[in-house]
């Protein structure tokens, strides 16, 4: 392991898709990297790579060091010393699973520096333990579709393969919104008609989702659980789920916690640039502005790669990824 260092590629990820609140995430073409290996001057280091990680923590305080001494405790391992960068295209705090990347990627990297002891539905439970729910991790540790259910102790999953022709538009508002804020918006019980309501919902569109029925998303991607709740801390986010459909859009949701709304287009649209532009004036009518952007589903989860350190640094990691990052 001395001479080891791992790089893992993680998906960004899109929860709820509407009605499936802590239930339903989707891996998306935007990534953060995480390489990690032993330290080899008997000191914790961390390097940050990406906009807005300047104030993340640089000692033993740190997610990413947490994270990965809960594998190394859990293999029964000691690695007390780490060498870590992270280079992420995520935004933080927008809905787009920033924080659960982070986890499933300190998981996956710590797990491949000792070995993969641990099994990926192992990786899974821890990560569902510290996010509170198992739909953003298990998109950017199993990749696809991902559909779970968590009880506090168990977490299953089913993976749907993403249709061919299914893409997204995201936007992203330029103002941070934290999931704890907007899971503080929600009540704490619900009618009877509205827990049917996203029943019927959540099902169809998992059945919609599974079989490639790409119409029937627009009947589906409809909720009653969390979306009318949040609505008040997203400006423009009632009328683009209304609309959304109008310009060509299959259907559209708040993606996670918000702010980020999310679209979903079949790629042979012709109304792509129609839609971009009412998400757009949309929010700017209310005084946001929001970055867009076209993102495919992606159908794998965290990649790992190995590398046996021969000597010298070898490259860092921003000239490793180069070419495969946004900017
Ligand atoms: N399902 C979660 C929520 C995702 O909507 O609060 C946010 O991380």
């Amino acid at each position: 392991m001395k001479n080891r260092k791992v790089i893992v590629k993680v998906p960004a990820s899109t929860a709820n898709l509407g009605p499936g609140f802590d239930t339903l995430g989707m891996a998306l073409s935007l990534y953060a990297w995480i390489e990690m290996s032993e330290s080899g001057t008997g000191e914790t280091t961390f390097e940050y790579y990406g906009e807005g990680m300047d104030g993340l923590p640089r000692d033993k305080s740190n997610l990413l060091y947490k994270v990965a001494q809960l594998v190394f405790e859990e293999a029964g391992v000691r690695v007390p010393e780490l060498t870590v960068s992270m280079y992420s295209d995520i935004p933080l705090t927008r809905g787009l699973g920033s924080s659960a990347s982070a986890i499933i990627g300190a998981l996956v990297a710590a797990n491949a520096l000792i070995g993969s002891p641990l099994s990926k539905e192992k990786l899974f439970k821890i990560a569902t333990e510290l996010e509170g729910h198992p739909d953003n991790v298990g998109a950017s540790l199993f990749g696809g579709i991902v559909v779970s259910a968590w009880d506090g102790s168990e977490a299953h999953y089913a993976r749907i393969e993403p249709h061919e022709r299914l893409k997204t538009l995201v936007a992203i508002p330029a103002f941070e919104l934290a999931t704890e804020k907007a899971r503080h918006a929600l009540p704490s019980t619900l009618s009877m008609a509205d827990a049917v309501f996203n029943v019927g919902r959540s099902s169809l569109l998992v059945a919609a989702l599974a079989g490639g029925e790409l119409g029937l998303i627009r009947h589906a991607m409809k909720d009653r659980l969390h979306q009318p709740y949040r609505a008040a801390l997203i400006p423009g986010m009632a009328e683009i789920l209304e609309r959304a459909a109008d310009f060509g859009a299959l259907g559209a949701a708040l993606s996670g916690a918000g702010p980020t709304l999310i679209a979903f287009v079949d790629a042979a649209s012709g109304e792509k640039t129609a839609l971009e532009e009412f998400l757009k004036s949309t929010l700017a009518k209310e005084g946001i502005e929001a970055e867009t952007l076209w993102l495919s589903p992606c159908p794998h989860g965290a990649e790992v790669t190995v590398e046996e350190i021969a000597g010298g640094e070898g490259l860092s990691l921003p000239e490793r990824i180069k070419g495969e990052v946004k900017a």
